[in-house]
């Protein structure tokens, strides 16, 4: 077994002599992730608000059914059952918010593929032997929901008030996903997990920081054609 401690210290999120402010969080994130949201993602996303929300959606209901996943495949593995299962019921719930918001807008939930993002870290997750290919699981998501608190955290200043809070009320259940999935990995892995994390931590950079053609929950930097007004709002 190796240890979490390594990690960056992502126990220190939910240590109760810590405080567990946005910008705390915040700070947390960003010694973990190797990059922060970039600004041009930002203003995609304040001008792409019925895309964010969508996405968001799909993005709770998809971490809901990751989560069972793993818990279908790995029925032996008691302390994954258990996180596990908490955290599909949470990203349940977050999905009934975030449909209920867009109902409250007059959003329409349509079917949108996939970005590139999450299929982009599957390519790099080893399938041959189970406990590897658990461990590359639990890893990507870790960084998922690191990256998507992250988000969450960046954007709520930006946004009207009602969905701001929103998303500032995200930020803890998210928080814990992320260092759930981190221990958790490091709990059922043999080996150190400090160079899989930083195998998946630079491949996330590289997909956060270049051109991506469409706007999406975890999408890059809009490319030379989309046309983005810069928001005036502080990050
Ligand atoms: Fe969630
Ligand atoms: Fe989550």
């Amino acid at each position: 077994m190796s240890s979490p401690e390594r990690i960056n210290s992502p126990e220190r999120i939910n240590s109760p002599e810590r405080n567990n402010s946005p910008d705390t969080l915040l700070r947390e994130l960003d010694a973990f992730l190797l990059c922060p949201t970039p600004a041009a993602w930002l203003d995609w996303a304040l001008q792409n608000q019925a895309l964010l929300l969508i996405d968001h959606a799909n993005c709770e209901k998809k971490a809901a059914s990751n989560a069972m996943g793993l818990m279908y495949r790995h029925v032996a593995h008691t302390d994954l059952l258990t996180k596990m299962s908490q955290l599909a019921r949470e990203e349940l719930l977050h999905f009934e918010q975030v449909v209920g918001l867009m109902a409250e807008r007059g959003i329409t939930y349509q079917r949108i593929g996939p970005s590139r993002y999450a299929a982009g870290l599957r390519d790099h997750m080893r399938t041959d032997k189970r406990e590897q290919a658990l461990t590359d699981s639990l890893i990507v998501g870790a960084i998922v929901e690191a990256r998507s608190c992250e988000r969450f955290a960046r954007l709520a200043p930006l946004l009207d008030a009602r969905l701001g809070k929103f998303y500032v009320s995200l930020l803890r259940s998210e928080a814990r996903h992320y260092k759930d999935y981190l221990t958790l990995a490091a709990q059922y892995s043999d080996e150190d997990i400090h160079s899989r994390v930083q195998h998946f931590l630079t491949v996330e950079k590289q997909l956060i920081e270049s051109v991506d053609d469409e706007f999406r929950f975890h999408s890059g930097v809009p490319g030379p054609a989309v046309r983005v007004s810069p928001h005036t709002a502080p990050v």
